[in-house]
């Protein structure tokens, strides 16, 4: 790769006057690896999908050429203008390459120079690869929908397939489609994580941010007591799942050596102790220091941090109709049996949001923009921290 790069300065310095555009990217676009295969490299996937494409198009030129073969190439060669020029060109059999300054004087050429120059600059996360967990609904939708907006590649993953298909739709719609795709994870179970972060490099070279906002809130039966088992699933989604997913995305980050951030999904339950939902808060509790432990674990490449709705009612599966009567009644909230869902989950989001000191329900989208803004360059110097997205709860405030 030095050699290459070094190559290139000199084919430039070679061929370059002082009216030439400035040397471009040094780097190659295509790498061959021979018994491997063929690797195209480019700014975003369309860009090294069209470069591998032209590649494999002077293949078959160099093939074409070969095959219409008929004797030696004529002496001097019809593509020359004067058969002094004839020895500038290459010749492999039938097949005959351009002299080098002819392919810097079209490479370097003005109009393209120009045309260059006039690309619109790029977004955001132009050139970002974006694992997003819990894809599917709610907070990590709208995730994906903001990063594919700010340019991002964007792999939807979550439990639920088809929910991850259609909102990986959704987002391709606002961005390039080979720049979104969509894949089963169960985050309870390693080797699915690791399946999932196997598919996200295969599909987009490689991953700069991974999300989180998959998670369970446990709900008890009639007796008001979680099983056994929902406590320790509650504990295996919501902490060690998050764990899992840091350690199967730690090579990657590694190997690319290249800066990159972790924004895990929190509660403020982890700091506001409730009744009734003991399993779940305690589990937000531990992932708020998991946050900590792993921004020390990984750095100084990955940031890791986390943020901590409270009560996001609107676009959550968390909210089911009997949690939500469960709710309006625990809190003396006049309804009745006949109520359409939307109706009784949006006076609960009303209720909740007066209880905070903005008084606004949170939405998912909100909690989204703080997620992005961990994910991106404007918060490079932080990691290790929990942002709260709860409408400002004085019983939340870190002391
Ligand atoms: N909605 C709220 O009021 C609220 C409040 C505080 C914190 N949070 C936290 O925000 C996050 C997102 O909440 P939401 O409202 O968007 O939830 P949601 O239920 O709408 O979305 C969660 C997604 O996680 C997926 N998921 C669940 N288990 C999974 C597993 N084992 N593997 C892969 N995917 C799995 C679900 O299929 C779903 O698509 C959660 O971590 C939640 O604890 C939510």
């Amino acid at each position: 790769m030095v050699r290459y790069r070094e190559d290139y300065k000199k084919y430039y310095d070679s061929y370059a006057n002082a009216d030439s555009p400035k040397l471009r990217d040094t780097n190659p676009s295509v790498v061959i690896v021979p018994g491997v295969g063929l690797f195209g490299f480019g700014k975003n996937k369309k860009e090294a999908r069209i470069t591998t494409e032209f590649f494999i198009n002077a293949i078959h030129v160099m093939a074409g050429a070969n095959a219409l073969e008929s004797g030696t190439a004529p002496d001097p060669l019809p593509q020359a203008k004067t058969g002094e020029q004839s020895k500038e060109f290459t010749q492999f059999h039938n097949y005959v390459a351009l002299p080098r300054s002819e392919a810097f004087r079209i490479e370097y050429w003005a109009l393209e120079e120009a045309k260059l120059q006039r690309m619109p600059p790029e977004a955001e996360f132009s050139r970002k690869i974006v694992l997003v967990i819990g894809g599917a609904s709610g907070i990590g939708r709208e995730v994906v929908l903001l990063v594919a907006k700010k340019g991002a590649h964007v792999m939807v993953s979550d439990f639920d397939s088809a929910g991850a298909e259609s909102v990986a739709q959704g987002a391709a719609a606002l961005s390039l489609k080979e720049q979104i795709s969509h894949t089963r994870v169960d985050l309870s179970k390693n080797a699915s994580v690791a399946d999932a972060v196997s598919f996200t490099v295969a599909q987009f070279g490689g991953i700069d941010c991974v999300v989180n906002t998959a998670a369970i809130y446990p709900v008890a039966a009639t007796d008001g007591e979680l099983t056994e088992s929902q406590w320790a699933n509650a504990f295996l989604i919501n902490v060690t799942g998050n764990y899992l997913l840091a350690r199967q995305t730690e090579w990657v980050f590694k190997d690319q050596n290249l800066p990159g951030s972790v924004v895990l999904t929190g509660s403020a339950n982890a700091v506001v102790p409730k009744k009734g939902s003991e399993a779940y808060d305690t589990s937000k509790a531990a992932l708020n220091h998991l946050v900590r432990e792993l921004a020390i674990k990984l750095g100084p490449h990955m940031r890791v941090n986390g943020i901590a709705p409270a009560t996001v009612v609107a676009g959550s599966t968390m909210f089911p109709r009997d949690r939500v009567m469960q709710s309006l009644d625990k809190y003396k909230i006049g309804y009745s049996a006949d109520e359409d869902t939307e109706g009784l989950r949006s006076k609960l989001a009303d209720f909740y949001a007066q209880r905070t000191l903005t008084k606004r329900p949170i939405l998912p989208q909100d909690c989204a923009h703080a997620i992005v803004w961990l994910l991106g360059e404007q918060s490079a110097k932080t990691t290790g921290h929990i942002i709260p997205v709860d409408g400002g709860l004085t019983e939340a405030f870190l002391r």
